[in-house]
Parts: C-alpha cells; structure tokens; sequence
C-alpha cells in the first residue's frame, strides 16, 4: 500500500494545485496561485475559473514530472468535490474525471475541510500525526471551524462561524487599512513590530463554541474612520500598533473558543489547519498553551496548511485504501455535508 501512486487535484479557491503522493508521502506538490485577485480586493470567481483552466495541465504535467513518475504508473486520481467555488471546483473534477477514464484507474472525491484536518498525517520528517481523538481548529479564508475528530472519516462541526471566516476577518481589516488582499500576511508582518495592547476592539458575544467576526470589522471600520478624521495620517503612524491589536484580538477570540472546546470535549490534543493558520501570532499562542493549560499541539508544515494539492491526495489514500471510489457521474458541490 505504501506504494500506491496517486494524483490529487486541488482547484476550490483560486489555486490550481496538484500532487503526487506514494502512500502516504508526498512526491510533488506543486501550487500555481493567482495573482489576478489582488487588485480586485477578493477573489473573483469568474476570473479564478478561467484562471484554473489556463493553470492545470501545466500544473498537473510539472507535478508528474517532478514527482519522476510516467502517468501510467498512477493507481488513482483524487480530486476536491467541494466546499468552494462551483466554477473553479468543475474545472478540477472535470479534468480528473477525465484523465481517471483515459487511464482507467479509479476517481476519488474529497471534501476540501476533511483534506485541511487529514493534511496532519502526512508522513513528514519532523511532523507528528496526531491520535484519536482530537480537536482540530480550521482557519482560513473560507471557514472557521472547530471539528471533533473521532476517527479519519468520522468527525463532528462543534462550532463554527455564523458570518465571515478568520480569514476574511484578517483581510478585510487589511483592506480598511488600505492593504492589498489577501491581507492577513501582511497583517501577521506589520503586528510583530506593535503594541498588541495599543488599541482594544470589543469582542464579539456568542454563545457556546460559535464564532462571529462580522462585529469586528465593524468596530475596526469605524475606530479608523473616527481616528483618520482627526488625524488623517493616523494609519500611516500606527499601522503596527493597529495590525498588533487586530491580531491580538482575533486570536483572543479564537483562544477563548478553544478552551471551552477543550474543557466541554475533555480532548486536549489540538491540530490546525488552513491558511490562517501560518499566522506567527497564533502558532506562538498556541505553543504557549502547551505550557499553561497541558494542550499537546500540532501545526502542519506550512505548504501544508495553505491550499495545495498533497493534503487531498492523503485523504486520497485513506479513502482507496477502504476502495471508496466515485463513478463518473460524480457532481461538484459548493457547499457539502461534512
Ligand atoms: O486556506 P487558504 O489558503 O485558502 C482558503 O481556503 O481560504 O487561506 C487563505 C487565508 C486568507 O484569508 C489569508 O489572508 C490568510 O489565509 N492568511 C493569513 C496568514 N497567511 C494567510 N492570515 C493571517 N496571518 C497569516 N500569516
Ligand atoms: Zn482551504
């Protein structure tokens, strides 16, 4: 089994991505993002699927030639179903469902959140897989959520976000400061030079393990808007203390949602997942807990976090291994039922 081939193919948001894995091991990984976005404030959704079209035979060619293999040795082609944007996902699913046909070998489909969780057991030097049952915390641009993990296919949304997810928190804040999108790294860069303490936003209230950042970005939209009509440099002159409070109150939030998870599951194993979790101000909290609340935590390897292609070719190869194959009337889904 480990020496399975499989291609996987990633294509939900606006990175087309693909990978080659053997067992459980990554062999390429290869990630073409778009840039196009970035002067558009968001991702575009008309523009992404275009996007993807142009980006993944290259993309999937490179990832077979770096990967060293011919593409008759594949056993299987994995691909994101969902959740994401339709016109992006068809572009992944049709291209997989087609070369999974030429090449007669089975199709996969995976749900792109499982992917973020599952992307822990990865076999990588340094990396340690968490064990059942664990808490993972998933934070990215599309989601916000804290999942019970029971076992690889049995896992439980214990909270959520009821609006924007952490990510669009990050980059719409961004965007009010008049930063380019996506803003979340450059909010992480600016905040480790500031004061996290310099301005206090008020914390959103909601009940049990749910998040809201809708509130946030108001109350930051309108500190800025108050501060620039007195001081019309006032971003300029305090874009780190800004960024560091921004920050400091996100992860706040999150930390606060954590510990109740913690304390109502009794689980104090806690993995992250997706692109906010790069964040070096939430890695540092996290690392901290270790010591102050006996939390074991486990944080991917960075290429492994952000979308990419290696983390839906190892849920690929938990879901061959129990031969769950699609046939090919498999159909994308925007929004799908963990
Ligand atoms: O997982 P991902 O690559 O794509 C989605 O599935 O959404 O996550 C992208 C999100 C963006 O909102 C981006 O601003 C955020 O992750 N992000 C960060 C950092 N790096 C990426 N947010 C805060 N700090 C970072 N260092
Ligand atoms: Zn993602």
């Amino acid at each position: 089994n480990n020496s399975l081939l499989i291609l996987a193919i990633e294509s939900s948001c606006d990175d087309t991505a693909a990978a080659v894995m053997q067992g459980d091991k990554v062999l390429s990984n290869v990630v073409a993002s778009q840039s196009i976005h970035g002067e558009y404030g968001g991702v575009v959704p008309e523009l992404a699927s275009r996007a993807h079209q142009q980006n993944i035979v290259p993309v999937i060619e490179m990832a077979i030639r770096k990967a060293n293999i011919d593409k008759n040795q594949l056993n299987a082609i994995a691909f994101t179903q969902g959740p994401g944007l339709m016109g992006s996902l068809l572009v992944g699913s049709s291209f997989a469902k087609s070369l999974a046909l030429a090449l007669k070998i089975p199709l996969i489909a995976v749900n792109h959140m499982h992917a973020h969780i599952l992307a822990h057991f990865i076999d990588e030097e340094g990396f340690e897989k968490p064990e059942f049952p664990f808490l993972a915390l998933t934070i990215s641009g599309g989601h916000t959520q804290i999942v019970k993990v029971n076992d690889f296919f049995d896992m439980e949304i214990i909270g959520e976000t009821t609006d924007d997810a952490v990510g669009e928190a990050f980059d719409k804040s961004a965007k009010i400061l008049g930063l380019p999108y996506p803003g979340g790294p450059l909010v992480d860069k600016y905040a480790q030079l500031g004061n996290p303490k310099a301005f206090a936003f008020t914390k959103p209230r909601v009940p049990g393990l749910d998040f809201s950042f809708s509130g946030l970005k108001t109350a930051i939209l309108y500190f800025i808007q108050k501060q620039v009509k007195e001081n019309p440099n006032f971003i300029e002159e305090n874009l780190n203390d800004i960024c560091a409070s921004i920050q400091h109150t996100i992860i706040e939030i999150l930390m606060d949602k954590l510990k109740l998870a913690v304390k109502e599951t009794g689980i104090k194993q806690i993995a992250i997942g997706g692109g906010v979790s790069a964040n070096s101000g939430i890695r540092k909290t996290l690392k901290e807990g270790e010591k102050k609340y006996g939390w074991k935590t486990f944080i991917p390897k960075f290429e492994y976090t952000t979308d990419n292609a290696a983390m839906i070719g190892i849920v690929g190869y938990q879901k061959y291994l129990s031969q769950n194959f699609e046939d090919n009337t498999v159909v994308s889904k925007a929004r799908i039922e963990f």
